[in-house]
């Protein structure tokens, strides 16, 4: 993938642990266009490459914004982007990529938000407010000084369309979520991102009252539905070169790969970017990732290799 040079235009504190970074082209052309829900690959350093959605303004093609909050169990890319990432510094990052496409032919969007959650949500807000699709964002946060962007979702245009919620228990964001979801639209989509936890609870909920169709999610970790399951071993075939290699039960097909110098795109290792995603030609895949949406695992035609297993004990793969 074509790497972009960019240079950091900008660190500003958006709440307690939470930093936006305007980030600046540097040569003459301009960044490639985007839609809300899109994200980048950013190379944070010592190897680590961290997928953050965009937040900024479209229509600015000199400058991409993200933010980034600091994790208190970083895996090292939130770590070095709030520790050792400074304004003049350059990095490199991917093409804008999106897996989280926004319905500019809904009727009414519910946009719900949790934590860092926010990033791809505020920009679909922006969005949905200049096309005039009538819309609600829903905010959830720890409290009010965890509440990233406040300040720009208070005053600006569609203030009005906001609600935090901030310091909800579980139960009490639960009671919010049955209301927010129990009155469906027709014509209306859900749109949710946010930690794990506040996943599952918005997702089962939007279900019950929702066409599946209709709800649209944006995960930024593993779905913790798959942590634990049981794993058994396998072997992968390359059909390119006919090599057959065994994933041991508490391996991926990745590792292997990798073991064996076997080239294989990936980025984030969690089954949430798409990077890995790799054709199938013979065999069934045991789907773990969060980035397929159902009609393609139901097609059973492509797999992510950083997390996703063999329903069986071969599978024939386009590498
Ligand atoms: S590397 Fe991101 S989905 Fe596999």
């Amino acid at each position: 993938m074509t790497l972009i040079n960019v240079k950091v235009a900008k660190i500003k504190r958006e709440a307690e642990g939470v930093h936006s970074f305007l980030l600046a082209k540097t040569g003459l052309f301009k960044f490639p266009k985007y839609a809300p829900g899109a994200h980048i690959d950013v190379h944070c350093g010592e190897g680590i490459i961290r997928q953050y959605s965009l937040c900024g303004d479209p229509e600015d093609r000199r400058h991409l914004m993200v933010a980034v909050k600091h994790e208190e169990r970083s895996r090292g890319g939130s770590e070095l982007m709030h520790t050792k990432v400074e304004v003049g510094q350059r990095l490199e990052i991917g093409s804008p990529r999106n897996n989280f496409h926004l319905d500019e032919a809904a009727s009414y969007a519910i946009l719900l938000a949790a934590g860092i959650g926010i990033t791809p949500i505020i920009a679909m807000a922006d969005r949905l407010y200049k096309l005039g699709i009538p819309f609600e964002l829903q905010y959830f946060s720890r409290a009010e000084t965890h509440t990233a962007f406040r300040k720009r979702l208070v005053s600006g245009d569609y203030a009005q369309n906001v609600t935090f919620h901030e310091g909800l228990d579980p139960a009490q964001t639960g009671d919010a979520l049955d209301h927010i979801l129990s009155a469906p639209k027709r014509g209306g989509q859900v749109y949710m991102c946010g930690p794990g936890v506040f996943m599952e609870a918005a997702e089962s909920r939007a279900l019950k009252h929702w066409p599946s169709d209709a709800v649209k999610l944006e995960r930024f970790a593993a779905n913790p539905a798959f942590a634990g399951l049981p794993t058994s071993k396998f072997t992968i075939e390359l059909a390119r070169s006919g090599i057959a290699l065994e994933v041991g039960k508490d391996e991926t097909i990745l590792d292997v790969l990798e073991a064996n110098d076997i080239n294989a795109a990936f980025s984030c290792e969690q089954g949430v970017c798409g990077t890995c995603v790799t054709d199938i030609i013979e065999g069934k895949a045991e789907h773990r990732d969060s980035f397929l949406s159902e009609k393609e695992r139901a097609r059973g035609d492509k797999l992510c290799l950083c997390v996703s297993r063999a329903k069986g004990e071969r599978l024939v793969i386009d590498i």
